[in-house]
């Protein structure tokens, strides 16, 4: 029996577009062996598009995907568009239209890829959950006086009872299905009305899961363990600053932003999800087909997890985890000469001799 998707791709700017082909050839390659077959609808979304036309999607766009099975992203951002108009034209309105309140990150050391962290050695894995719709991500606030000496600005972060709860349920969800181990990120000494509420809806929920052991750390303390004692984590969840900043440190610590991948997650799946690598539109090397695709195929196999094909995802994973093992091809990120296809190949290789 052959189970069909729709995918709606959104390549983005720079090397999105040069990373999404590689993921969805991987998705052929595995999907052939599971049964599945993939249709794509590809949208022009993008940071030339907001050049062109003067927005990054079209007043429709949410409804062009909306019925889609998954999204999958490759990056958007490019020099002489700001940063927050890609970010709050294209990618927060998919995330809070969609209702995609996890961000899930997971941080795998991997077999041939040194970390610049020394303790970080291959039994390094975990997850950050980070809250992704609300917090410290939030369009209340001003600006006044502006051009005096009393100019000021206001932002106010915004934690609600059902957003907090719905995270930390997930995180504590995905901690029973992992090693049963928890951290939930805070800083309730520091941050006295929104930090505290969060780690009194932490104890709520924590209450309600015995066989999760659970604790609160601060998140400057936190991350300096996250350096120096990366191996003691499984899950760690966060408020939508901290959870980002903390992926990104550990992302670091995995070796290189282009093997990261990420997953915007509803759980409940009224909207479709949606994959995307961690890292950027990289200017700096695009168009010279050397960017690492590793990033985009890795959220490919969570895209194939989050389907309900988690023994999909994980072939996907052993593929590129073994070509990186035990062969020498890499992309010049990490030190090697491979370009994107190159590698690409042989990742492809890998799943067809299975
Ligand atoms: P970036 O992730 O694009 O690049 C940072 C550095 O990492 C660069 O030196 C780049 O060459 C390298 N790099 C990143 N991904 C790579 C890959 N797959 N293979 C090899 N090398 C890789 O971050 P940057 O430079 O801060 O941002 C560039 C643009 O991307 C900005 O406009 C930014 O707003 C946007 N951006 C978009 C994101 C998204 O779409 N989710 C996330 C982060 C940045
Ligand atoms: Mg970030």
């Amino acid at each position: 029996m052959t189970t069909s998707y729709r995918i709606a791709l959104i390549p983005g700017d720079g090397i999105g577009t040069e990373v999404l082909p590689p993921a969805c050839a991987v998705l052929d390659a595995v999907g052939k062996r599971h049964g599945l077959t993939f249709a794509y609808d590809s949208f022009d979304w993008s940071c030339q598009r907001y050049l062109d036309q003067g927005a990054m999607m079209p007043a429709d766009g949410l409804d062009r995907i909306r019925n889609h099975d998954a999204i999958l992203l490759g990056a958007v951002g490019w020099p002489g568009v700001p940063d927050h108009v890609s970010l709050w034209g294209l990618l927060i309105p998919i995330r809070r239209q969609f209702r995609q309140y996890v961000n899930l990150r997971p941080i795998k050391v991997l077999e041939g890829v040194p970390s610049p962290v020394a303790k970080a050695t291959s039994d390094v894995s975990f997850v950050v959950v980070r809250e992704n719709v609300e917090g410290e991500y939030s369009e209340i606030g001003g600006r006044l006086n502006r051009g005096f000496p009393e100019e000021m600005a206001v932002q106010e972060a915004v934690f609600t009872r059902a957003g907090t709860e719905r995270i930390l349920h997930y995180a504590f969800e995905t901690a029973k299905g992992r090693t049963g181990r928890l951290v939930s990120a805070t800083k309730s000494n520091g941050i006295v009305h929104t930090m505290p509420f969060w780690d009194e809806i932490a104890k709520e929920v924590g209450d309600r899961y015995p066989e999760v052991s659970w604790r609160q750390e601060h998140i400057d303390a936190l991350a300096a363990k996250v350096i120096l004692d990366p191996g003691r984590f499984d899950v760690i969840v966060g408020s939508n600053l901290f959870g980002d900043i903390l992926s990104d440190l550990a992302a670091a610590v995995a070796g290189s932003i282009g093997i990261a991948p990420a997953a915007n997650l509803n759980p409940e799946r009224e909207f479709p999800s949606m994959f995307e690598p961690v890292h950027g539109s990289a200017p700096d090397i695009a168009g010279q087909g050397v960017a690492n695709p590793i990033g985009a195929i890795w959220s490919a196999s969570m895209m194939l997890d989050h389907l309900g094909h988690p023994e999909a995802g994980a072939e996907v994973l052993d593929a590129f985890a073994t070509v990186l093992a035990t062969t020498d091809a890499r992309t010049p990120d990490l030190g090697g000469t491979a370009s994107t296809k190159e590698f690409t190949e042989l990742v492809l290789g890998n799943i067809a001799s299975r």
